[in-house]
């Protein structure tokens, strides 16, 4: 009889299932991971961990456990902006790029197959595109989904986006189930592969031209995901498209990637040259606390406090504390509390003095750079502040706060849509961040769009009773919390929410 797993056996399994899958267990899970351990440990579990940690070649253990393991909801029409996107926009670039050959697609994480028949489907709808003009390969670790995907029969549930003269045109009833077209089967190439390892074939140079990887590296410990990404960029077409889950994003992970924004979604284009480390910017959560709304800060602390430690995070990085080999002393320090200081009291013009007197080597610190951008849109340099924006941006495009900072800018200027567009990619670059996300919904508002409008304050709402204070300290134009909230409310109020 199976015997509840101990709890460092759990923590064993957890530390295994990281490693060889990819995937990220938190603490609130681990109850889950006890059971799943259970169920497949039988009574040793020891010799089961065992087994697991030295099993090597096709992987058959570790692949029993992705049915338990892996998280597989999907559908057709996933997002379809995207879908939208990839047909309109990725697709006719590539065709272009690849002289009449098929373009080569990718559906990395593709469970039961919804995502790489929709992607199909789409090109046999769109016009100018056709059966011919693209091949797909469709790869998941767990091999219940892909049993699933060859047999291609679908339940209404998964066609809820899907339209009936659609659904006429591809699928046929068969039961319950609606079996999809022979053709649009066959043109999709199924293989169990694990995303999480090194493998020569599925990531061999140049083999994809593009990757839809959606909803997949959320689960991903961070060093996973920054791993299965290069390997994404390394096996990818120099201006192949990238597209991720619509609440994921390369920020923190990759730099090898540019942000593309159309049909009001986020999507990224594979510079020509790859291989440049991600650093995390100092102002900004992890990217994967997107989607959780991250604790409160335990009371508002003394601005001072605030400063001492916003300066205190940014000197974290600005010497590269963690990096071996750069210096930590005193003197080597830039004196960003001071500047911080400054512009907590609005004293700009002191701020920039400050940040123009930090040392040389100092000068082109992402961080020490957005202080810049912020101290002079502050004080009304806003064609200066958008130079600093544009120079970060073209060493970080994924940076939130240069993003944010040239909406201010672009707002101040009268430029309402600029403004919207790039409040929106700050607030998608740092789904946290909640002075990008109550921007784009007063913008929405004001350019009338009541709807959307409606959904970003509420969210704003939200974040801003978590958002961190140097944060704020940082972006609020001066505002304390409670007075951006009550912005946010009144805002609502006036649509009537
Ligand atoms: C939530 S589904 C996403 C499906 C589809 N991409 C979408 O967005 O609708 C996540 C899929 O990723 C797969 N997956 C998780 N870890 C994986 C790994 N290490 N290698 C390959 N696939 C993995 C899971 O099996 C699951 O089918």
């Amino acid at each position: 009889m199976s015997t509840e797993p101990s709890a460092s056996q759990v923590e064993q399994f957890r530390d295994l299932i990281v490693g060889r899958l990819g995937l990220q267990f938190d603490e609130t899970k681990l109850g889950n991971l006890a059971r799943v351990l259970s169920l497949h440990g039988g009574t040793d579990k020891d010799a089961y961990l065992a087994m697991l940690a030295a099993e090597s070649g096709p992987y058959p253990a570790l692949h029993k456990l992705a049915v338990d393991l892996t998280v597989t909801e999907t559908y057709f029409y996933r997002n379809v902006e995207q879908i939208q996107a990839f047909a309109e926009v990725a697709m006719p670039a590539c065709l272009l790029a690849r002289d009449g050959l098929p373009v080569r697609v990718l559906s990395a994480g593709c469970a039961s197959g919804e995502e790489p028949y929709t992607l199909a489907i789409a090109a046999r709808e769109t016009a100018g595109l056709g059966a011919g003009s693209v091949q797909i390969r469709a790869v998941d670790a767990n091999p219940a989904m892909l049993a699933k995907a060859g047999g291609a029969r679908y339940s209404g549930w998964s066609l809820r986006e899907v339209g009936a003269a659609m659904r006429a045109r591809w699928f046929a009833r068969d039961g319950d189930l609606h079996a999809l077209n022979e053709g649009v089967r066959r043109s999709v190439r199924f293989e169990q592969r694990n995303l999480a390892r090194e493998d020569e074939e599925l990531w061999a140079p140049d083999s994809y031209d593009i990757v839809f990887c959606r909803n997949v590296l959320m689960y991903f410990s961070p060093a996973q995901a920054q791993a299965a990404v290069a390997r994404i960029a390394g096996a990818m077409s120099p201006g192949g498209y990238l597209f991720l889950g619509h609440a994921e994003t390369l920020r923190g992970l990759s730099h090898d990637f540019h942000l593309c924004h159309t049909h009001a979604t986020f999507y990224y284009q594979r510079k020509q040259q790859v291989g440049a480390p991600a650093r995390e910017p100092a102002f900004f959560q992890p990217p994967w606390s997107g989607d959780r709304v991250p604790p409160p800060p335990p009371n508002d602390p003394a601005w001072a406090d605030m400063i001492a430690r916003a300066a205190q995070r940014i000197d974290t990085l600005a010497v590269g504390a963690p990096q071996a080999g750069r210096g930590l002393s005193e003197s080597s320090q830039p004196d960003l509390q001071q500047a911080l200081s400054c512009l907590h009291r609005e004293q700009f013009e002191q701020s920039l003095a400050l940040i123009e007197k930090l040392p040389q080597q100092h000068a082109d610190d992402p961080d020490v750079l957005l202080l810049k951008a912020v101290s002079l849109s502050q004080s009304g340099m806003l064609a200066e502040a958008q130079d600093v924006c544009h120079a970060l941006l073209a060493r970080d495009e994924l940076n939130a706060g240069a993003h944010y900072v040239l909406a201010l800018c672009r707002e101040e200027d009268g430029d309402n849509p600029a403004a919207l567009a790039h409040y929106r990619s700050a607030a998608y670059l740092n789904p946290g961040f909640a002075l990008a996300r109550l921007h784009v919904g007063v913008l929405e508002r004001r350019m009338a769009d009541p709807e959307a409008a409606r959904r970003d304050l509420a969210q704003a709402l939200l974040l801003l009773q978590h958002e961190d204070p140097s944060r704020l300290l940082l972006f609020g134009g001066g505002f304390p919390r409670s007075a951006l909230i009550n912005l946010c409310r009144a805002e609502l109020a006036a649509l009537g929410a």
